[in-house]
């Protein structure tokens, strides 16, 4: 495997596109928003100088079509919002341009692989590779095999996520499969424990650093992500596994109807001035 595709240059496809050429390959990377590529070529860039590698950026070249860009990949890594339908088309014009050996990965968070993968035909290349963010700096690599995955599949993405430095784990695909299904749970009843006057933000944070040595309370995790992103998320895991559990919380919900997104908007759980 030389190249990757990276499908949407948001967060996390510029963030998997910069480890992908960090790692010694070609690496294409494709979004409808020619805006969303400038920014992305720029984090790009300002990453991989960081790290002393900047010769690589040269490795990294930008589309607008996923057409123009899926044949001849190696390895196509889906990282477009997270909503089924978009994922499905998305996966159905990758699988029609992509070449029959590639790898085919989708970077979801919350979603079913088996149904992405519909989108694909049912595809046995289909497989989630879950990147975390920031991607250069996060190990883990969840892998999520669908029903339809095949082994040779598994084993091709274990050797591409040690090949870009992560560790990988493999788990069934089941709504937020490990990572998620955990952590939304730690965020949701941190943010139930503000919301009942239980606690304040700071304590529940202080709580986990300290109580737990969780590096990051779950509040300022959320805050951290974006509080949009976060109750999307919880949403999506709530329809799937319909556990109360998961149910948004009313501050969540709050919070976001308010515009406070967390740290990018300045105000979440935390005010972070202007
Ligand atoms: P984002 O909103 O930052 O970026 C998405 C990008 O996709 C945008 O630039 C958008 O213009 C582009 N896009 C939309 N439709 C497209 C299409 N049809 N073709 C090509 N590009 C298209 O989203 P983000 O945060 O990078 O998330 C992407 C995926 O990664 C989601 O599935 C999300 O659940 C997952 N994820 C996000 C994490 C995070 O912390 N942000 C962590 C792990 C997974």
């Amino acid at each position: 495997m030389t190249r990757v595709c990276v499908i949407g240059g948001g967060t996390m496809g510029r963030g998997i596109a910069g480890v992908a050429a960090a790692s010694g390959y070609e690496a294409v990377l494709v979004d409808v928003d020619q805006a969303a590529l400038d920014r992305a070529r720029d984090a790009i860039a300002l990453r991989l100088e960081r790290d002393g590698a900047a010769e690589r950026l040269g490795a990294v070249t930008f589309s607008l079509t996923i057409e123009d860009a899926v044949p001849g990949a190696d390895v196509v890594v889906e990282a477009v919002p997270e909503i089924l339908e978009l994922k499905q088309q998305t996966f159905a014009r990758i699988a029609a341009a992509a070449s029959p050996t590639a790898l085919l990965a989708t970077n979801t968070s919350t979603m079913s692989v088996t149904r992405i993968a519909e989108g694909a035909n049912g595809s046995p290349r289909v497989i989630g590779m879950h990147f975390f963010n920031p991607v250069h700096r996060m190990p883990l690599v969840e892998l999520v095999a669908g029903e339809q995955t095949s082994d040779a599949t598994v084993d091709d993405a274990l050797a591409l996520a040690r090949a870009l430095g992560k560790e990988p784990i493999v788990v069934r695909d089941v709504p937020g499969f490990v990572t998620s299904r955990l952590g939304l749970l730690l965020g949701n009843e941190a943010m139930r424990i503000v919301e009942e006057g239980i606690a304040s933000a700071e304590d529940v944070d202080k709580a986990m650093k300290l109580g737990y040595r969780h590096p990051m309370g779950p509040l300022e995790l959320a805050d951290l992500v974006g509080l949009d992103a976060r109750l999307n998320n919880v949403r999506s895991m709530y329809e799937q596994s319909r556990l109360e559990q998961y149910r948004p919380p009313a501050i969540l919900e709050r919070l976001v109807a308010e515009g406070k997104l967390g740290r990018k908007s300045g105000s979440g759980f935390y005010d972070y001035g202007e």
